[in-house]
């Protein structure tokens, strides 16, 4: 058999961590770009949404970058997971222990050269480098919502990651067709820091009755060309999650413009996590677009 020096060399096996909102579409953005994904889920029923999520989209998205999909499977058992995979991309939920347990699986369970990334919004990398025996292959990996749309991803460097881990993770990038910052690992990194204060002052400028959510996201949209207002984002991304993220860092920095608005709590209290629950800041119909009548 002969082969074609020219062609690219394969992309490898990626798994990805947790198949809600943000793993899901890693996965599809990894599929589409030719990586053959195992995506492990603890709750098997996110699996089988995940699974519909991916193959629905793979093959046109695909296409549409002018390569072959690559396969995709879905597990609960993360340690069978990763046995030959080059890319680990952990999108679990925002809780600083379940990451850590999860960091010690890899360190223990994952081929030596693979590349372990986290998508965390908050938290800090150096802790899950320490929880994976101090490996220098760890590096957060942040994405936006939806993965398989937003060119961003973020990439995390913390005190233990080495310069190939992050040549790796830029690497990984190009693979997927995104566009990268690098930035230290401080709390929040840069893309958290500044939308979550955006977030909260127009949270607060509804909270107070200055205007409604409406105008609020309509000044940003007209005003500042932002393509979506804040709190339509904040909808978006989930009001649960953007709870915890301020709570993350908020505690990290003790800086009171992080603090969560008291709007934010009520809403999350009440069950209204945004658009994948029907309502937040607005309400939204069965296919998840938003009603005439906001929530605030
Ligand atoms: P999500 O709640 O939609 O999904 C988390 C998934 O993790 C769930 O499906 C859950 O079943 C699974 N999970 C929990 N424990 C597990 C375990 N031990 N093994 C395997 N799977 C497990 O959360 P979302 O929004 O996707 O967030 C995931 C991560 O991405 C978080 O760190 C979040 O901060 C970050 N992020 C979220 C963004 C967003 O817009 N929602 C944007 C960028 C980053």
């Amino acid at each position: 058999m002969t082969t074609d020096p020219s062609a690219p060399e394969p992309a490898g096996t990626l798994v990805v961590i947790g198949g809600g909102t943000m793993g899901r579409g890693i996965a599809l953005a990894a599929v589409a770009h030719g990586f053959d994904v195992r995506l492990v889920d603890s709750n098997t029923s996110v699996g089988e949404a995940a699974r519909d999520h991916v193959e629905s989209r793979a093959a046109k998205l695909a296409a549409t970058a002018g390569v072959s999909p690559g396969a995709f499977s879905t597990c609960t058992d993360l340690v069978t997971a990763l046995a030959g995979a080059s890319v680990v991309i952990e999108a679990v939920t925002e809780n600083p222990e379940l990451k850590h347990s999860i960091f010690v699986t890899l360190g223990a369970h994952a081929d030596a050269g693979a590349l372990l990334a986290t998508n965390t919004s908050t938290l800090s990398i150096a802790p899950l480098a320490e929880a994976a025996g101090g490996s220098d292959r760890v590096i957060g990996m942040h994405f936006f919502n939806p993965a398989h749309r937003m060119l961003l991803v973020e990439i995390v460097v913390g005190p233990l990651t080495s310069e190939q881990t992050r040549a790796d993770a830029l690497d990984v990038c190009a693979r997927l067709g995104k566009d990268p910052i690098v930035v230290r690992d401080v709390p929040g990194f840069v893309t958290s820091r500044l939308g979550l204060l955006l977030g909260n002052e127009a949270m607060r400028i509804v909270e107070e009755g200055t205007a409604t959510a409406g105008d609020v996201d309509k000044a940003l949209r007209l005003g500042y060309n932002h393509p979506m207002g804040p709190l339509e984002l904040a909808d978006l991304v989930g009001l649960d999650a953007r709870l915890n993220n301020l709570h993350s860092v908020h505690e990290r920095t003790l800086r009171a413009e992080f603090a969560p608005p008291q709007i934010l709590i009520d809403l999350v209290r009440a069950g209204h996590l945004g658009r994948k629950s029907g309502a937040g800041f607005y309400r939204y119909d069965a296919d998840g677009r938003a009603l005439a009548t906001p929530t605030a």
